[in-house]
C-alpha cells in the first residue's frame, strides 16, 4: 500500500491523453487501483484518475457521497467505483452548473457546466462490465474524472471565469450558482 504523489496542473501527464489498459485484470492494475484508492481517501477526495498519480492509463476511482446526490434512482450514493477504459455517452443536451475542485488544482474551485444525464461503460479490475446511466452529481463526478484521461482539467470547462478562484476567497459571500455555500469536492 502506498500514498502516491499527486501531479498538479501544468504537469505534462495531466495534459496528455492516457492510454487504454490492454488487460484490466492483470495484477499491476490491481496494485495501482489499491494505491489510488488509498491516495484518494488520504487526500481526501471524491475521485482520482491515474494520470493524477503520474500513471498515463485510463483508470479512475471515485466515491459518490450521499450528501451531494438527489436520491433519484439514477443519482444515488455509490460507495466505490473502479472504472477502467471508460466510454461516456451524454444523454441529451441538458447541462447544469455546479462547483468543482480538483486535487491537481489545490486551493481552487470553479463552477463547471456538465451534462446532466450520462451513460458510462467500462470494466472493473475483475473484468466485469460496468454499464450505468446516471444523472446529477454522479454524472458530474464521472465526467470530471474521465476528463483527466483526455488531458482536460475542470478550469478548461469553465465558461464564466468570474466563477473560478481560490476556495477561501470564493466562500466570502458568493453563493452563486446555486445560492448556497460553495463546497467543491470532485478531484
Ligand atoms: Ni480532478
Amino acid at each position: 500500500m502506498a500514498i502516491l504523489k499527486i501531479a498538479r496542473m501544468g504537469h505534462p501527464v495531466l495534459r496528455s491523453r492516457a492510454q487504454e489498459v490492454p488487460d484490466p485484470t492483470v495484477p499491476d492494475i490491481k496494485y495501482l487501483v489499491r494505491d489510488m484508492i488509498e491516495t484518494m481517501d488520504d487526500a481526501p477526495g471524491t475521485g482520482l484518475a491515474a494520470p493524477q498519480v503520474h500513471i498515463p492509463l485510463r483508470v479512475v476511482v471515485f466515491r459518490v457521497g450521499g450528501h451531494r446526490t438527489t436520491g433519484a434512482p439514477d443519482d444515488q450514493a455509490e460507495p466505490l467505483t473502479v472504472l477502467i477504459n471508460p466510454i461516456l455517452e451524454p444523454q441529451g443536451e441538458e447541462m447544469a452548473l455546479d462547483w468543482e475542485g480538483c486535487l491537481s488544482v489545490p486551493g481552487m474551485m470553479g463552477a463547471v457546466p456538465r451534462f446532466t444525464r450520462l451513460r458510462y461503460r467500462g470494466f472493473t479490475p475483475d473484468g466485469e462490465v460496468i454499464d450505468r446511466t446516471v444523472s446529477g452529481f454522479h454524472a458530474r463526478v464521472v465526467q470530471h474524472e474521465c476528463d483527466h484521461l483526455d488531458g482536460i482539467l475542470y478550469p478548461q470547462r469553465i465558461k464564466d471565469m468570474r466563477l473560478f478562484g481560490f476556495v477561501e476567497e470564493m466562500k466570502k459571500g458568493m453563493e452563486r450558482p446555486h445560492e448556497r455555500k460553495p463546497e467543491p469536492e470532485i478531484d
